[in-house]
């Protein structure tokens, strides 16, 4: 009763003949990189792959150097540190293990986004709704389970399955992330760019998979055309 199902979100790749609206997902990548990745690593994803959302190589090189908290070991001391990313690095985790992560994070550990639109039912829509959906407990829940008061450190969201979750609103006012592109950076529109990203992260082959997909039936279709003439003039004489 008290955990509630996605709110609707509306994305350009939605629907069979839906595609990436590229200046969406480079304004989600800026949020992820601004406020996401102090927390969360997208570790299937290759700064490369950014030429998928419209970068080119210089771009993208430009973007990996400017991360320099890849993992790497010093060569002359042999100790841990990090450097500058190149393309073929990925988004890195900004904990150096899952108890540091832990540590930070009153107990949890901020999960990969990678995935995390296709691992959570209407996973698009569920960030999007987690993202705008931190609130105060409603009373009625207050006077019904007494004990369901969210602890100290945790957050009230009625969109988490537990309804308590240890992530505090990362959006939390209009112009966090300062757009370059001039769209206006309210919490909302933040928080569907980077859903937008995230889906593409989750699947950046979307576009290509559906055309494949047309072209399949196609074929099929005009198969069947023939499968069904041949089997007319083979059996034609049969009675
Ligand atoms: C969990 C997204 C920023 C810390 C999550 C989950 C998502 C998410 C989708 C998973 C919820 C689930 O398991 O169903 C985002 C996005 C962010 C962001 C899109 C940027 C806009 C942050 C930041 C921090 C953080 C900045 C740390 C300060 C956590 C933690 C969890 C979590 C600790 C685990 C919560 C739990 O299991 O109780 N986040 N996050 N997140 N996030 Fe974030």
């Amino acid at each position: 009763e008290f955990h509630l199902h996605p709110k609707e979100l509306k994305l350009a790749s939605d629907g069979a003949f839906g595609k990436y609206d590229n200046r969406q997902l480079q304004r989600g990548l800026q949020v992820y990189k601004e406020v996401c990745s102090a927390c969360h690593s997208l570790r299937l994803v290759s700064f490369r792959d950014l030429e998928g959302i419209g970068y080119n190589e210089a771009q993208v090189k430009n973007f990996a150097a400017s991360i320099d908290t890849i993992p790497s070991i010093n060569p002359d001391t042999g100790e841990a540190s990090t450097r500058k990313g190149i393309p073929s690095d990925r988004f890195p985790s900004p904990f150096a293990n899952d108890v540091a992560a832990r540590a930070a994070n009153n107990n949890a550990i901020p999960p990969d986004l990678s995935l995390m639109t296709k691992a959570r039912h209407d996973g698009s829509a569920y960030v999007y709704s987690l993202l705008t959906g931190f609130q105060n407990q409603p009373a009625k829940l207050l006077k019904e389970f007494p004990d369901s008061k969210t602890p100290p450190g945790l957050h009230y969201n009625p969109y988490f399955a537990n309804l308590n979750l240890a992530m505090a609103p990362p959006l939390t006012s209009e112009g966090q992330v300062a757009y370059l592109d001039g769209t206006r950076p309210t919490v909302d529109q933040m928080a569907k760019d980077v859903s937008a990203f995230l889906t593409w992260t989750a699947e950046p082959k979307l576009q290509a998979r559906r055309q494949t997909g047309f072209a399949v039936i196609g074929f099929l279709l005009v198969f069947c055309v023939l499968a069904w003439g041949a089997y007319q003039n083979v059996w034609r004489n049969v009675k």
